[in-house]
This record gives structure tokens, sequence and C-alpha cells, in this order.
């Protein structure tokens, strides 16, 4: 792993995103070690799959208990079925809660259980929650290839909080695959918003492949700017952002070419 030097936020490049999951699940086992109160902000999507299948292998070496601890999702999808298993919180489960003791209770998700939900009051709600439960330890975050943290598109503001928001076409197609086509993806969510999310205490932010080095060198090297959120985290008093080589290709062009 090494650190770049010169960088508006810090920044490590890893040879591989093995090593990178496996730095953070370590950090974040030796949180909850300490402070077994912990509360995460977890994401989903593919970046953080190797993260959650560390916490995993840390809970049955009896390394960790999550008893104590209580997690909030960054975001959820609006409009499906309470049992639809493209649901964020189906997924968490797949890869996450069911493998670990982090209470039922204590897992949550931005969500609507059912259609009397109104997902206005969903968010106003969600934010409580948050403030109830002491606020966020630490944030997991991947970076979506427009920018957007958790659901928030561009356009979000620096200030924006938990809320309903229009899903941004690239996202869209980016979930296609999973919905077996665009138009069966849902165009609207629930989503901390980036206030939100920045009053994490520490932020933990994974970038890996190829298809991330143009949004990685964006965040690091564009002004900031609402059009791609991500440039945002240079703002954050404890962010770190992890990156494999393939992510890391451009600014390490660039940081070549100086
Ligand atoms: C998703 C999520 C984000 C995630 C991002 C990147 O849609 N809402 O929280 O970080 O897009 O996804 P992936 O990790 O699959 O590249």
């Amino acid at each position: 792993m090494k650190r770049l030097m010169h960088t508006c936020l810090p920044t490590f490049v890893f040879d591989a995103r093995a090593e990178a999951e496996r730095e953070l699940a370590d950090e974040i086992v030796a949180l909850v070690r300490t402070k077994p109160e912990t509360v995460l902000g977890l994401a989903t999507g593919d970046t953080p799959v190797g993260v959650y299948r560390d916490l995993h292998r840390a809970h049955v070496a009896r390394a960790v208990s999550f008893a104590r601890a209580s997690t909030f999702n960054l975001d959820e999808y609006l409009d499906l079925a309470r049992d639809d298993p493209r649901r964020f919180r189906r997924w968490m489960e797949a890869h996450l809660f069911q493998h670990i003791d982090l209470p039922p209770e204590n897992a949550h998700l931005p969500e609507s259980t059912s259609s009397a939900d109104d997902p206005v009051t969903v968010a106003e709600r969600y934010e409580a929650a948050i403030r109830a439960a002491g606020g966020l330890d630490l944030q997991v975050l991947g970076i979506g290839r427009n920018g957007h943290l958790g659901f928030n598109e561009p356009g979000s503001s620096r200030a924006s909080r938990t809320r309903v928001v229009d899903l941004h076409p690239l996202t869209r197609a980016d979930a296609a695959g999973v919905f077996g086509g665009l138009e069966h993806v849902p165009k609207r969510a629930i989503t901390m918003g980036v206030g939100t999310i920045f009053e994490a205490a520490r932020l933990r932010v994974l970038a890996f492949g190829a298809r991330k080095a143009e949004i990685v060198r964006r965040t690091l090297h564009d002004p900031m700017t609402s059009a791609f959120v991500s440039t945002f985290l240079r703002e954050h008093g404890d962010v770190k952002l992890f990156v494999d080589r393939e992510a890391a290709a451009q600014i390490l062009d660039e940081h070549r070419a100086r």
C-alpha cells in the first residue's frame, strides 16, 4: 500500500482490492472492539462486498461481536415490493446481516415497509433515528461513476439531508443488469443526504477497478462542485480514500507527469 502525496484528501493505493478491504475491515473490527455500541454507516453495491466478507470472517473467528452495535444504510429504492429480492435490505442480509450477531432491530435502512408509509416521513424518521443512536462513528462509502455518494446524484447540495430523490440516468443504467432491463429499475429512492453523511466521525471511501478511474481522478483533481458530489469529500476532517491500482490509473498517470 502506498499513500499518495499532495492530494486534497488522504489517498491510499493498494496493489489488490483485497488488501484495501482487509485494511477497512480491520479498522471496523478495532472500532467495534473498543466501542461495542459503535454506530456504522453502511453501503451496498459491488464495492463493499469484500469488507463484509472480512467482517463475517472476523466474527466467525470470534474476533468481534456486533451484539451491541447498530447500522444505518445509506439508501434504499422506493416503489419495490416489501419482499422484492432487489431491495438493499435483502442484499445486506445476504452479504452481512445473516452472518453476524447484529440484532435485527439494530439494522436500519431508510425504507418504506408498506404502501401506507409516506416516504417523506420515513426520511425524517431516519434522521431522528441516527441522532438518537448517537450519530455515525464510521461511514463506509463507494462512489458512483457519476460521483454520487449514496444516491446523492449530481446537483445534490453539500447541506442536503435524508430525502426522496429521483435516480440519475447513469445510476439507473448501471442497475439495469440487476433488474433485468432499464424499464424495471426504480425511478426513486430514499438516501441519506450529503450533510447527513458528513456528520459521520470517519468517512472511509472505496473505489475499485478501471471503471472508477475517471471518477477517482475527478474526486481528487476537479474543483469542488455539486456536479460531482464526491468532490465534497475533501471537506471532511477524517476521510480516507482506498483505491486499487486500476481505479488509481488516471491519478497515477497525472502524478507521474508532474
Ligand atoms: C450504488 C449505491 C452507492 C454505491 C454506488 C457504487 O447505486 N447507491 O451507495 O456506492 O452506487 O456502486 P458499485 O459499488 O456497485 O460500483
